[in-house]
């Protein structure tokens, strides 16, 4: 079957025939891979800045975020069978006794360090014509959001953020108001999803995004009724002055320079939550200021990477609310559609398009 596959020693990323993966214990299932998005991360991946090859190979099948359809179940699974559509998890448990995290279930939070995660840290991922999966790392999808499901997993990290920082603001049990004012700071498919999310949640978002107004970011952003303020026209103090002060910051543009610069849009007893992974960059800090400012005005500064089981139900759970508030928001995320061959043109930006690339591994 075809596979996509990274060659660190090459330096390559290429169409590769690698044999079917047949189920080898009774409470696997088989995947036919339908479709696979492409981020950030997997740029990372295939210039070598992240990941690596499961041990011993001198290959990665890239690809984490993944809708697929159930082909074949083990004997023990009960909650899957055949045409069922399933998105996988990507993050799996390290085998250490003493992490607690992950043998509690929450992988998402390993220790250790020595987790695997499918398509990126040490195991293939699902830019393959097929895969095969335990049925404990899969999340069934309803057949309706068979256009939109590839992107379950970019959600999940608004659904854990959002989790994460309603527990964190219990520590306020006067706020009984639901959601406050929100900045997701850039319009790419994390920071749309996760202004899609805060928005859901009751919150007045605002995008913060580098783009000149026009342009297509903008376009979709404001037709989901969220604003759009260019960080390129608009510096933090002004998009203060215009939107007032957020309770919650969702940066996902991994860029530290502006990441930081926005902290000054923080509210008192806000919360700034970290999504992305930033490259080297060189800056000037004021630490002495951002030190004050979070001791003085009680704020949470909140790094935060891949999702438990929950997030992934949860997201599935939004996907079909979003559809139902936005009609054809998500549909006009995916920007664009490509076959397996242009996978390195797309993931190196030669052939991607302004927001959310998809590879089409089946139309079935
Ligand atoms: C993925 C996460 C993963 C992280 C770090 C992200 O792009 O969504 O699942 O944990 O990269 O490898």
């Amino acid at each position: 079957m075809k596979a996509v596959a990274v060659f660190p020693k090459g330096r390559e990323v290429k169409v590769i025939d690698v044999p079917e993966p047949r189920l080898r214990s009774p409470t696997q299932v088989r995947v036919r891979t339908l479709e696979v998005g492409v981020c950030g991360t997997d740029k990372e991946v295939v210039e070598q800045k992240h990941g690596k090859p499961p041990e011993g190979e001198d290959h990665l099948i890239v690809g984490h975020e993944c809708l697929g359809e159930v082909v074949e179940v083990g004997e023990q699974v009960k909650n899957l069978a055949p045409g069922d559509l399933v998105v996988p998890r990507v993050r799996r448990p390290c085998p250490r006794a003493e992490c607690t995290p992950c043998r509690a279930g929450y992988s998402d939070f390993c220790v250790t360090g020595e987790y695997t995660e499918r398509g990126i840290q040490a195991a293939h991922g699902f830019c393959a014509e097929l895969f095969v999966e335990e049925a404990l790392y899969l999340h069934k999808v309803p057949r309706e959001l068979r256009g939109v499901a590839v992107l379950t997993e970019p959600l999940t990290i608004a659904e854990k953020a959002l989790r994460e920082v309603a527990h964190v603001q219990t520590r306020m049990p006067w706020e009984k108001k639901e959601g406050g004012r929100a900045v997701v700071l850039g319009a790419g498919p994390v920071g749309l999803l996760g202004a899609m999310a805060l928005m859901r949640a009751g919150f007045q978002t605002t995008m913060y995004s580098r783009a000149p107004k026009p342009n297509p970011k903008a376009e979709m952003s404001e037709s989901l009724g969220l604003p759009y303020v260019s960080s390129k026209q608009h510096r933090v103090e002004e998009l203060v002055k215009q939107r007032g002060r957020a309770d919650v910051v969702y940066e996902a543009a991994g860029v530290a320079s502006v990441g930081f610069e926005l902290m000054k849009a923080l509210a008192p007893n806000g919360v700034y939550v970290f999504t992305g992974v930033p490259g080297s960059e060189e800056g000037e800090l004021d630490e002495g200021e951002l030190m004050k400012q979070w001791v003085m005005n009680n704020q949470v500064v909140l790094g935060t990477v891949n999702a438990a089981p929950e997030d992934f139900e949860a997201a599935v759970a939004d996907l079909g609310r979003f559809r139902a508030k936005w009609p054809g928001g998500l549909e006009r995320l995916i920007t664009a559609r490509h076959p397996p061959e242009d996978y390195a043109e797309v993931v190196t930006g030669r052939k991607g398009s302004h927001i959310k690339d998809i590879i089409v591994f089946s139309r079935g």
